[in-house]
């Protein structure tokens, strides 16, 4: 079984939007579920407005994140957690603590990939209880070609956490496929971009 939490420091980095379209492409490989720790509550949101029947399972982990996970640890092979927006959140130091994988969303800006020395130290902070913590940042909302984010790829190198090579896009799919309630794999031709690249990241970081 393998955990892997999205975190940030920030709301709008991309946590829920990567939860639910990483999530719905890991079931390909695998039986996934999502634990829902962000008092926000957007996954279990999203899953209350699925329209698919046998829709992935979203469980309320706002409270009791690590009682939770390891009571759904024999029932999948995938475990996402969705954290709340803060590395300071109570949510977020127990996902550090139980999870595999600690997937990052930064947006291509210079302030956002400044900010991720805050998550840095806490990544570092839970290596202490769990020492095979693997930690990856994620750029998401990318607009390819521009000059900003030309310069934001040479920036990467320099930061003390390791960037994902394939990096996620601003498309419209992302949008249009939560508003119903569904995830960019299940959009057809309308998401077929936003769901190769997912597949892509999940090849990279996880299969
Ligand atoms: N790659 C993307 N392309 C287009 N819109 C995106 C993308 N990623 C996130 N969004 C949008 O940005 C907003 C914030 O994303 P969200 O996943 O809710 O962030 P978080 O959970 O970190 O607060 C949402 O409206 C979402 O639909
Ligand atoms: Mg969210």
């Amino acid at each position: 079984m393998t955990i892997i939490a999205l975190v940030s420091n920030k709301g709008g980095a991309g946590k829920t939007t990567l939860t639910v379209n990483f999530a719905t492409g890991l079931e390909r490989y695998g039986r996934v579920a999502i634990l829902d720790a962000d008092p926000q509550r957007s996954s279990l949101q999203w899953r209350a407005m699925s329209a698919r029947n046998n829709a992935l399972p979203v469980f309320d982990a706002v409270a009791g994140l690590t009682f939770k996970a390891r009571q759904q640890a024999n029932h999948y092979d995938y475990l996402l957690i969705d954290c709340p927006p803060s590395v300071e959140a109570q949510q977020t130091q127990e996902a550090l603590r139980l999870t595999n994988l600690a997937l990052i969303p930064v947006q291509p800006s210079p302030l956002d990939l400044w900010a991720t020395v805050y998550i840095e130290r806490e990544v570092e902070a839970a290596r202490e209880k769990n020492p095979d913590l693997k930690a990856m940042l994620v750029i998401n909302q990318l607009e390819p070609r521009t000059r900003l984010s030309r310069i934001v790829r040479q920036g990467l190198n320099e930061l003390g956490l390791p960037t994902a090579d394939t990096a996620i896009r601003r498309r419209v799919a992302y949008r249009a496929s939560a508003l119903e309630g569904k995830s960019v794999h299940d959009l057809g031709s309308r998401g077929k971009d936003a769901s190769e690249e997912i597949l892509q990241l999940i090849n990279e970081v996880i299969v």
